[in-house]
């Protein structure tokens, strides 16, 4: 097949669900199927592995694979688990999923870093050349700092202080859900955190990622903030296809960023 695109897999390991898929690396859309299996409880390094493995053996796939985690991932080791099982601190990932599938090559890397490259690549961001900030609000907030299609890995500001309280426990969705806040009193929330977040990087552009950006028009014209903000575009296949493209290199280098 001379004209076939470069193809990729990726997984996208999160607190409900395990899924995963084959990804056309030009136009960053799964090929076939989204495979997704429950996230097993608890959510181990050795039950997630063995999950992982299943969707990989289900889709038939046999080259490199890409890991997504909600974690500070480097040269994949775990360093983080926010809001996942505390076992996964200090565990060489890449080599753990490696086993897991038979020996082959894997990426390990963090889920909004993935869906950041993705999203950059492939979606919201794909015609934007500046500093691109994606965040996905979900549980915790993940970040992605993009310069030019170039990452800026673990940035983890779900986490900064803002106002005397982390980022995430101000402001991710799962504070609407708990505390049963209307979306307008959500966004002044938000609003404090991105102000913040303009304040530090000077973004171009904010892609809004995660659940809660399926229901954008609800809440993203209530921000009070100077930098233009779009929802998030490919929604539940971002961290799929970022790892997919994190496995292959199929990523912006220093030199290709610079160009
Ligand atoms: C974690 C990040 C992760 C984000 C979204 C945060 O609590 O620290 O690593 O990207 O949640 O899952």
């Amino acid at each position: 097949m001379p004209n076939e695109s470069p193809r990729g897999f990726g997984i996208d390991v999160g607190g409900s669900g395990v899924k995963g898929g084959v990804v056309n690396l030009e136009t960053g859309e799964l090929i076939g199927d989204r495979i997704k299996i429950l996230t097993p409880h608890p959510a181990t390094p050795d039950a997630i592995a063995e999950t992982a493995a299943k969707i990989v053996e289900e889709s038939g796939w046999e080259g490199k694979i890409g890991v997504t985690l909600p974690s500070v991932v480097k040269d994949g080791k775990v360093y983080t688990a926010a809001n996942i099982d505390h076992s996964w601190i200090g565990v060489q990932a890449d080599e753990l999923f490696s086993k897991a599938f038979g020996g082959r090559q894997v990426a390990v890397l963090n889920d909004a870093d993935a869906a950041g490259l993705a999203e950059d690549a492939h979606g919201a961001g794909k015609d934007m050349t500046g500093v691109v900030l994606l965040l996905t609000f979900g549980t915790g907030i993940g970040s992605a700092l993009i310069n030019h299609g170039l990452l800026m890995p673990n940035t983890e500001l779900g986490h900064m202080e803002v106002h005397g309280k982390e980022a995430e426990h101000r402001a991710a969705s799962s504070v609407k859900d708990r505390k049963g806040l209307s979306y307008e009193k959500w966004a002044e929330h938000v609003t404090k955190v991105l102000n913040a977040y303009e304040a530090l990087f000077w973004p171009d552009l904010f892609i809004a990622g995660g659940g809660i950006s399926r229901k954008s028009e609800k809440w993203i014209p209530h921000l009070d903030i100077r930098t233009p903000i779009v929802p998030a575009k490919l929604l539940n296949t971002a961290g799929i296809v970022g790892a997919a493209m994190a496995a292959e290199g199929a990523t912006a280098t220093p030199e290709s960023a610079l160009s």
